[in-house]
């Protein structure tokens, strides 16, 4: 078991980090170069399908944040109590990091089984090609690593660091509330809901204006595995959260506001309720863009399943209880196909597609089906030898499905 979270992810650490400087690039280098990039957001710009923007302070902010997660998984926050001035400062001191020498910025690299430092999105191995963006990721105190980029003066970049952590902390806790009490469950109904989560991660992003954006990937599309994310993007757009049946469309940058989504942890407590946002950073050519996301989970050890005041016999548990700890090291193996590696129901043939994982199982006829098979009492335990069979049945019960509709 897992006790710390950097340990969870270590082992899938990456090798053979490529740092170039994309900075100084004239061209897109081969490396970076993506063969095939889905084409931009595919609404329909006459009605547009908007991301919701959030007034903290509006009455009605439960039911809207409730809305808001069902059916986009993302929104942007405004009247959200972060003073606009920590934003700034906190922007600054990441345009400060990243615009020095990659020499002195290789000198705070994440070591190579390491997860705090900087260097290229940790989801990179994932992918044959690199992405147009360079990183600096924050887990527990900032200073072992910004006193290496700064060897005499890093305190005022910590004590951003700190100062930021903490009202994003404050945020996170109101924003959980919000999102429990829109799933009829309040703060005392989650044990470990009101206490200190585990030590949050801080992901500072770079995206340097690129020389051939239509053909480059600022950041991969994935899902975040947290509760929630709460991300700080500068005024150059980028960001890009897909929705189903529209597409991908833009996070417009709005000053002041915030962007929430939720993380795969929520999507598993709101068993399926409240999609885990697939979402990306495009790139600019003529504009550096910046973002920093605060990860927010709950304490490592913490089983998270599916809130029981969500379950009963019509809705079961679609996913079996994982710490955060283990998710990390499931997504850090499997990637976007994490969320499967925990469904009770997952497919008997292996992993569903890289896509699925936003689906609102519940709501799906072949769930009915899953969920018959699984309520049924002549269900046998793992490790009869009879799951075969199963297989089969269930199998069975699609194509039955399929012939009665
Ligand atoms: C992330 C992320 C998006 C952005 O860091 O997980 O999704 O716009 N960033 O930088
Ligand atoms: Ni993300």
């Amino acid at each position: 078991m897992h006790t710390r979270l950097s340990d969870a992810i270590k082992p899938y650490s990456m090798i053979n980090q490529k740092h170039l400087d994309l900075n100084s690039m004239k061209e897109l280098p081969e490396s970076h170069a993506w063969l095939s990039l889905d084409e931009s957001p595919s609404y329909d710009s006459s009605t547009p399908d908007l991301v919701p923007v959030i007034n903290l302070n509006d009455p009605n902010a439960v039911k809207l944040v409730g809305h808001a997660c069902k059916t986009w998984g993302v929104f942007q926050v405004t009247n959200h109590g972060v003073p606009t001035n920590l934003l700034e400062e906190m922007e600054a001191a990441g345009r400060k990091l990243f615009a020095l020498p990659i020499q002195q910025k290789l000198k705070a690299a994440r070591s190579p089984k390491g997860v705090s430092g900087y260097g290229v999105a940790r989801i990179s191995t994932f992918f044959p090609k690199l992405m147009w963006s360079e990183g600096f990721t924050v887990i527990g105190s900032p200073y072992e690593h910004a006193r290496k980029l700064w060897p005499n003066r890093c305190s005022l970049f910590c004590d951003v660091i700190e100062q930021y952590k903490q009202e994003m902390n404050k945020l996170a806790q109101r924003l959980m509330s919000l999102m429990l009490g829109s799933l009829g469950v309040t703060m005392e109904d989650v044990k470990w809901a009101g206490t200190q989560g585990s030590s949050p991660a801080l992901q500072l992003n770079s995206y340097p204006a690129c020389p051939d954006p239509d053909r480059a990937m600022g950041l991969a599309a994935h899902t975040d595995s947290t509760l929630l994310t709460i991300l700080h993007q500068n005024n150059t757009s980028g960001l890009q959260a897909h929705k189903e049946g529209t597409g991908w469309v833009t996070v417009p940058p709005i000053p002041g506001a915030l962007v929430v989504n939720v993380g795969d942890l929520l999507h598993i407590l709101s068993n399926g309720l409240y999609p885990s946002v697939l979402h990306r950073a495009m790139v600019n050519r003529t504009r550096h863009r910046l973002s920093v996301a605060y990860l927010y989970g709950p304490p490592s050890n913490v089983q998270i399943s599916p809130l029981s005041k969500l379950t009963d016999h019509v809705h079961p548990p679609l996913y079996r209880p994982v710490t955060w700890s283990e998710y990390l090291g499931k997504k850090a193996k499997h990637f976007n196909k994490a969320l499967s590696t925990v469904r009770v129901c997952a497919p008997l043939n292996g992993f569903v597609d890289a896509n699925d994982h936003n689906e609102t199982f519940a709501n799906s006829p072949s769930s009915v089906l899953l969920n018959l098979v699984l309520f049924s009492p002549t269900m046998p335990s793992k490790g009869h030898g009879l799951e075969s069979q199963y297989v089969i049945s269930l199998t069975k019960l699609k194509e039955t499905w399929l012939i009665c509709r």
